[in-house]
């Protein structure tokens, strides 16, 4: 769907569809009121009838009067009038897309961007019409056949913007926003493919085929003799009880300055989690084709890069694997050699996220990075702690850790910060290793993050422990795509 700017008279609109807001409370958007009056008051009746309630979220779709321009009106409630929140928002354009999606609408025009929200300029509301849009219209088809949704057919959006609004300013955001829904699109897509089609050979060459498609993409795949003789035995060992072959995958975005030092972004692709011998139960364990969302989210982050042809230098790794139970697979008890040398008893081969990642972070030291951020689905722990709002959010740098959050806040896709202190590292004290892979009952996110720590001591470093927001389950299980936004906006604040 492609959104772009338009400077138009309100009452003489030729379209298929008018978006227009109403308020529940006070008085109605000026260019919602011109439209009444140029058309009988027919919304002022639909509002005094209380068929729209103004309330965020609430829609009503009218049939103009044959002959008119304007076919219909699609009226889309944010609250009361001058209290409409960033939430309140971004829900009301999720309603719109929801209520016309599975319409004969082609095209429509938004008015949408005359809906004032406390701090927000027209950037980010452009950003927010663009993102709800585009994830209410995400249509996973790859494997369906006979049950597959209708193709959305709306294909256009008309953002009208005042007179003394920028056109290019609108356009422009437009035009990130839909890389940034592009790279989330993509994330979900990946992330919702079932583990028997996407495997880390697959992955791996989604990523050559991404490479081809971007001229400033570089790829590069180590299969599992070259990570044999880097010394990854960490990683390795995840994938010695699975049939799959191990992958590392790289993609470099060279948008910048040879002398800029690299963003390195660290993706978790475990295309499977059974747990392995510490078998985990078998309620639920579908949705653990999900531990590959953090790797997702790197192809997500790429792509958008790439599109955007961004003036910077980001690099992406994801280590992947499956983890399975298996006569060669890792025993509890069992001791292995990560990359940076530094001895692991896996106490509960569960805990493989941390195994294939200390190995990949290690690794991503040779793109001499400013800083480095990883993205896994780590820890239960992270859901028990935080839900399903809030990705968690650990490092070694507060200014790294701050700018992070910030971004989440700008975003709309929030992360929370938990503590790395001292205090939790004895908890991986092993009797037999340098370190143990499990760090008893308590604080598991933390202890997780801790274990990461330790393979990161030479760079600025923060950790995004996704288990709890990279998707959905029940009646809307599916992957969200999240933390893809957060990273875009990262990025971007950094071109
Ligand atoms: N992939 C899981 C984490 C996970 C669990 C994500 C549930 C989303 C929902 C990870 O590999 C794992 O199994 N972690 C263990 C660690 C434990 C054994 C220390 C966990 O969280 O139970
Ligand atoms: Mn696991
Ligand atoms: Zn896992």
């Amino acid at each position: 769907m492609q959104f772009v700017s338009k400077k138009a008279q309100i009452d003489k609109l030729s379209t298929p569809c008018l978006i227009l807001p109403v308020f529940s409370k006070g008085e109605q958007a000026e260019i919602t009121t011109s439209f009444d009056n140029a058309h009988d008051q027919q919304i002022s009746l639909v509002l005094k009838q209380g068929d729209a309630t103004g309330k965020a979220g609430n829609t009503l779709l009218l049939q103009m009067p044959a002959g008119s321009k304007t076919k219909r009106v699609l009226l889309v409630g944010f609250g009361e009038h001058g209290k409409t929140s960033t939430e309140d928002f971004c829900k009301a354009v999720s309603a719109s897309v929801n209520a016309l999606k599975s319409l004969p609408i082609k095209e429509t025009i938004s008015a949408l961007l005359f809906v004032d929200v406390a701090d927000k300029d027209n950037e980010w509301k452009t950003r927010q019409i663009v993102l709800k849009s585009r994830e209410a219209l995400y249509q996973y088809t790859e494997t369906l056949t006979t049950s597959a949704p209708d193709k959305n057919i709306l294909k256009e959006c008309q953002l009208l913007i005042s007179d003394s609004c920028s056109e290019k300013d609108i356009n422009t955001a437009a035009t990130t926003a839909t890389s940034i829904a592009n790279g989330i699109d993509s994330t979900r897509k990946l992330a919702d493919l079932p583990g028997n089609v996407c495997t880390p050979t697959y992955l791996a060459n989604t990523a050559k085929a991404l490479g081809k498609e971007h001229k400033s993409l570089k790829v590069t795949i180590l299969d599992e003799a070259e990570m044999e003789k880097l010394g990854m035995g960490s990683l390795l060992s995840v994938s010695r009880g699975s049939r799959e072959p191990a992958k590392l995958i790289t993609m470099e975005h060279n948008g910048g300055a040879k002398s800029q030092k690299p963003i390195v972004i660290v993706g978790k692709g475990l295309t499977f989690d059974a747990g392995g011998i510490s078998i985990k139960p078998s309620s639920g364990m579908d949705e653990m084709k999900y531990d590959m969302c953090g790797g997702a989210s790197v192809f997500g982050v790429m792509q958008m890069c790439a599109e955007l042809n961004l003036p910077i230098n980001v690099v992406g790794v994801v280590p992947s694997s499956e983890n399975l139970p298996d006569g060669d697979a890792n025993k509890p008890g069992d001791i292995v050699t990560s990359m940076a040398g530094l001895t692991i008893e896996i106490l509960n081969t569960d805990a493989e996220g941390r195994l294939i990642l200390c190995d990949a972070l290690t690794y991503s030291a040779k793109f001499n990075p400013d800083v480095v951020i990883d993205i896994a689905t780590l820890t239960g722990a992270c859901v028990v702690a935080l839900g399903k709002h809030a990705t968690g959010l650990l490092g070694n740098n507060d200014e790294l850790a701050n700018e992070l959050l910030g971004a989440g806040i700008k975003a709309g896709d929030k992360a929370w910060q938990l503590p790395l202190w001292d205090e939790y590292r004895p908890q991986l004290k092993s009797n037999f290793a340098d370190l143990a892979n499990i760090g008893g009952p308590t604080g598991g996110t933390i202890t997780a993050a801790c274990f990461l720590s330790r393979f990161t001591e030479d760079y600025k470093w923060a950790h995004l422990d996704i288990a709890g927001t990279a998707w959905k389950s029940g009646a809307e299980k599916g992957a969200t795509g999240r933390p893809v936004h957060m990273l875009s906006q990262f990025i971007l604040d950094r071109c």
